[in-house]
């Protein structure tokens, strides 16, 4: 399968991998302090740190960049990409970073309207107004980019609002809202639905008669008040970014706060963010949008996995703009990898530290995790898409994984122990690490792993007849060409730190966080 690689850096892919800044780290550099101190301690190739439009327009027509470059000149020193989020319209399913001139003239910037009549601290996507407004500056913003940054490259995306819906009803029942709502649904939406068959939308509209138009409520009766925000929305972001990329090229999208199960629209979730069930609305109103991005914090790793499912698509590479910066995501980001995703962040990096500014316990774990990733990034971007791109992860009660190579058979024992099968209850041990990484085959006999407490096992296929004793242990079927310790340099080529034999394999191949290991298979 071919991949859509939407982020690059002149011309070449780049896997972005690093973290999110907390919400308010962006307005100044002195509070982005924190913040690169722990991009650092990840390893991190790029940053996601949020562009306030109450900063950036302070006055309505008044621009100030000032910030923007400062941030692209700090990520400039310390070697990192940006992804810049524009918190604009939407922040959560609210309007709290539009500027004041915008919150107080309630007038002009319509609010959504609840259904008992009550104004929410929403922007109404159904006011004209509100949509200009935030296009005129966005596009300044883009503008802007292209003047300081198009050379340099440091900004490889912009994430155009964040989290948009509605947080407090299904829908907006102000004036203009309710006469689209009682207006035919705009053509092509069905012909969308229709290719969908699978979808929730598909057998919502089905179950309502499947008319080939009509208003909402005519075609998805229940769900009318969240397919109609949620097309309302998509469109209104749309326009913004369609104006974004006149002014400059960059890849744009949006992220999605998650449904996680059937729930009341508005109550659990912002309704008509682009969640799951209503994605393939949003995907026809969204032309101009490279992606939509899920912000999986699902600690689960079987709906971890599941819900990136939902986002991967033909039209839709999956990225995870967020994601727990805590324990668990160690290892789960081992698995979107595997998914094909195209690179990962967590949120909060200023989180691995205390309040005295001392790493926490538990940081440990996500950078030895994100550390091992940067290490095989041009192996990564060479082989997802070919199923050689294998996660290894120990999930609660494993001890073990096989893994089918071809010629080759696999065994992936969860361990920190370099001579021997010991630890077999590794996992129940405290303060020990769950094993977790990457095994990527990228030839018949050539592999390459990453990754913590795990070692593997080789051993070549052969007809029964033709096996010759090598004693009783697993580990000793496997002959090796050469094992080597080393990582990928950013131009993709292969630096080697050290070789191994005799101990240090005979019992498999242990993995060490931060490095690479090589391994050509002999007979
Ligand atoms: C998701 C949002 O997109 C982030 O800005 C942040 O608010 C996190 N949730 C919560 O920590």
């Amino acid at each position: 399968m071919t991949i859509n690689r939407v982020f690059q850096v002149n011309g070449k892919p780049f896997f972005p991998i690093g973290g999110q800044v907390k919400n308010s780290s962006g307005y100044n550099l002195v509070s982005m302090e924190l913040a690169w101190k722990g991009l650092e301690m990840m390893g991190a190739n790029f940053a996601e740190i949020p562009l306030y439009w109450e900063q950036l327009e302070p006055v309505e027509g008044s621009f100030s960049f000032q910030i923007v470059d400062e941030l692209i000149d700090e990520a400039r020193k310390r070697k990192l990409k940006l992804v810049f989020l524009w918190f604009a319209t939407w922040k959560n399913g609210k309007m709290d970073y539009a500027p004041a001139w915008v919150k107080a003239d309630k007038k002009r910037f319509k609010r959504v309207i609840a259904l008992d009549g009550q104004e929410l601290p929403i922007l109404s996507s159904h006011c004209r107004a509100n949509l200009e407004a935030d296009k005129k500056a966005f596009k300044a913003l883009m503008n802007h980019l292209k003047q300081k940054d198009e050379h340099e490259q440091t900004v490889i995306s912009v994430q155009v609002e964040n989290e948009p819906g509605i947080l407090g009803c299904d829908r907006d029942y102000g004036k203009e809202a309710e006469e689209s709502f009682l207006s035919a649904v705009p053509a092509g939406i069905v012909e969308a639905i229709k290719r969908e068959q699978e979808s929730e939308v598909y057998q919502n509209w089905v179950e309502n008669g499947a008319r080939e138009a009509g208003t909402w409520n005519e075609l998805f009766g229940w769900s009318a008040g969240e397919y109609m925000s949620a097309w309302s929305i998509a469109s209104y972001i749309d326009e913004i970014a369609e104006a974004g990329k006149h002014e400059y090229q960059l890849p744009l999208f949006t992220n999605a706060w998650l449904r996680r199960s059937w729930n009341t629209p508005g109550a659990m979730y912002p309704s008509g963010g682009p969640t799951d069930n209503v994605l393939p609305i949003w995907k026809r109103a969204t032309p101009h949008l490279d992606l939509i991005a899920p912000d999986n914090y699902i600690t689960n790793p079987s709906r971890f996995r599941q819900m990136n499912e939902m986002y991967r698509r033909a039209d839709n590479p999956l990225f995870i703009p967020e994601s727990h910066v805590y324990e668990g995501n160690s290892r789960n980001l081992f698995y979107a990898i595997e998914q094909d995703a195209l690179g990962l962040a967590v949120f909060g990096v200023e989180r691995m530290f205390d309040e005295e500014g001392n790493v926490q316990p538990f940081a440990k774990t996500i950078c030895d995790s994100l550390r091992s990733v940067a290490a095989i990034i041009p192996l990564i971007l060479a082989y997802q898409g070919t199923g050689n791109v294998h996660a290894v992860v120990q999930e609660e009660e494993d001890l073990e994984k096989y893994i089918d190579f071809g010629d080759y058979a696999g065994l992936v024992k969860y361990t920190n122990d370099e001579r021997g099968m010991g630890e077999r209850l590794y996992s129940h041990m405290p303060g020990h690490q769950r094993g977790r990484g990457l095994i990527i085959q990228t030839g018949q006999q050539q592999f390459h792993l990453v990754g913590t407490g795990f070692k593997l096992l080789l051993s070549k296929k052969r007809h029964p007849k033709q096996m010759h004793s090598m004693g009783s242990q697993e580990s000793r079927f496997a002959g090796y060409v050469s094992v080597e310790d080393g990582y990928f340099k950013d131009d993709g080529t292969w630096e080697n730190l050290r070789y191994r034999n005799g101990d240090e394999t005979d019992y498999g191949v242990l993995v060490r966080p931060g490095t690479v290991v090589r391994i050509h298979a002999g007979d």
